[in-house]
């Protein structure tokens, strides 16, 4: 009996652990593009398509709570989009294009992440035509926001 309750802790404490890693960022994932999705959505898988092509190594994640992601990662409510990326520390949230991600990663600048929110027609990895130029926002640390480019 005593073994059988090694067992089950074993197991329980193994699955803990493997649930952990998938949300989990470790330094050897830093020059990923890390994609976090829910299982449901296609247009992220398209977004994740979109990366791997213009170069990016892609890793998505299929995880339970993209909320628990948001949260975890402080992307502020009104800057959500549906899937969460992360590289070199940075969150990069919804369908942003690579030129943005380039920029951040090529120029640094001491902030959260950047933010397409929504999932405006004709951003990459979203069907329909682009209406407008799309306002990519930069998120501080300190949860300010402004403007980070437009493309
Ligand atoms: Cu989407
Ligand atoms: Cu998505």
């Amino acid at each position: 009996m005593k073994n059988k309750l090694c067992i089950l802790a074993f197991l329980l404490i193994t699955i803990a652990g493997c649930s952990n890693a998938n949300t989990e960022i470790s330094d050897s994932d830093r020059s990923r593009l890390v994609i976090f999705k829910d299982a449901g959505c296609g247009c992220c898988t398209l977004y994740s398509d979109y990366a791997k092509e213009k170069g990016f190594d892609v890793d998505t994640r299929t995880v339970s709570s993209m909320d628990a992601i948001k949260m975890q990662h402080k992307v502020p409510r009104n800057m959500q989009s549906c899937h969460t990326s992360v590289i070199e520390g940075y969150f990069v949230e919804g369908h942003v294009p690579v030129e943005a991600i380039n920029k951040l990663l090529s120029e640094k600048p001491d902030i959260a992440g950047i933010a397409l929110p929504g999932m405006p027609s004709g951003s990459p990895g979203m069907t329909g035509n682009k209406k407008e130029q799309f306002l990519i926002h930069s998120i501080g640390k300190d949860g300010k926001i402004s403007e980070f480019m437009r493309i």
